[in-house]
């Protein structure tokens, strides 16, 4: 059963959602069940993904990916930068050529709980919690 914020991805087209508004049915695409994108937190390569989240003002965050730039080409890159700042969700969508960072400023200037996550077309989708 999906869950509010959950982001799942057809494996037969590349669709890809984000659940706003859960339900008990189940997610199909192409005539198949969509795949949940669980997030990683970790990175076992090189290659950084984990998004680093910097304080900057009241409310306002500055998320990086990662802790050496992740790279930016047409064939690798990350697609958007998600902030969720006590369930409030915002989103930069990013293109081939973009930095691999984002700058949010939020409606919650004394958040309890700030989670960036970021989603990498080859390497699928990474969260961090400040
Ligand atoms: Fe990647």
């Amino acid at each position: 059963m999906p869950k509010s914020l959950e982001v799942y991805k057809c494996d037969v087209c590349g669709n890809i959602i984000e659940v706003v508004n859960a339900s008990d049915g189940e997610l199909v695409c192409c005539g198949e069940p969509m795949t949940l994108q669980t997030e990683k937190t970790a990175d076992s390569s090189t290659e950084k993904h984990v998004p680093v989240i910097e304080k900057r003002a009241e409310g306002c965050y500055k998320v990086t990916v990662g802790s050496t730039l992740h790279p930016m080409k047409d064939e690798h890159y990350i697609q958007w930068i998600e902030l969720i700042a006590d369930g409030v969700s915002y989103t930069q969508f990013l293109k081939p050529g973009d930095e691999p960072v984002a700058e949010f400023c939020t409606k919650s200037l004394n958040a309890t709980t700030v989670t960036a996550r970021e989603y990498c077309n080859v390497h699928g989708h990474w969260k961090n919690s400040l």
